[in-house]
């Protein structure tokens, strides 16, 4: 039988391979991106940007393809949540699309308080875009939920918090970001 300790692994090892999508898809664009706008330099109705010059096509679509490809193809010899090949290239694009389209929404709201680019907000930038990307996944496939489990959710939350601080001062020590959040 598997001591505790092997489990405890194992659980945390399945968790980072469903989400790891998300997270590839949050870090493409740091090194692909740039280019035009998505909102084309465009203001909103409170005059200031829509997106901000830090939201670009070629970062959205290097995030998605990034986390879909790479995150199938990292988890295609592994059992993850018992999902069939299908169903993680599927869950794979739902989370890569879902992260992006929370950074958008992020950044929607950090303009609108009147946040400059890089400017740091605790929820937009380290937690929406995983609300995004498990609301798209889950939506594909409930049992999900269940088959995770809250105290791993929470674990997820807490630790993506940590993983994004931390590997943002990393990728401001390699000066690939300006700012270290
Ligand atoms: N990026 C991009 N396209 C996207 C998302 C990100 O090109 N859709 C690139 C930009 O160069 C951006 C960098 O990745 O500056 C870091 O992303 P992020 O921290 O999300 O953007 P910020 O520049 O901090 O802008 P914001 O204040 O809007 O979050
Ligand atoms: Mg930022």
């Amino acid at each position: 039988m598997a001591s505790d300790f092997t489990q405890a692994i194992y659980a945390l090892g399945q968790l980072l391979l469903f989400i790891l999508p998300a997270y590839l898809a949050n870090s493409a664009p740091v090194l692909f991106g740039g280019g035009t706008p998505i909102d084309f330099k465009k203001s909103f109705f409170d005059k200031k940007r829509i997106f901000g010059e830090g939201k670009t096509f070629k970062g959205f679509f290097a995030g998605v393809l990034a986390g879909t490809v790479a995150g199938t193809a990292i988890a295609l010899p592994f059992n993850v949540y018992g999902l069939e090949l299908g169903e993680k290239a599927a869950i794979a694009l739902l989370l890569s699309v879902g992260t992006m389209i929370g950074d958008l929404v992020g950044s929607f709201l950090k303009r609108r308080q009147g946040l400059k680019r890089g400017e740091e907000s605790f929820l937009a930038d380290q937690l929406l875009f995983l609300v995004f990307a498990l609301a798209f996944a889950f939506s594909y496939k409930p049992s999900l939920i269940s088959e995770i489990g809250a105290p791993l959710l929470a674990i997820l939350f807490f630790a993506t918090f940590f993983l994004h601080k931390f590997f943002n001062v990393v990728a401001h020590w390699l000066e690939l970001k300006k700012v270290p959040w």
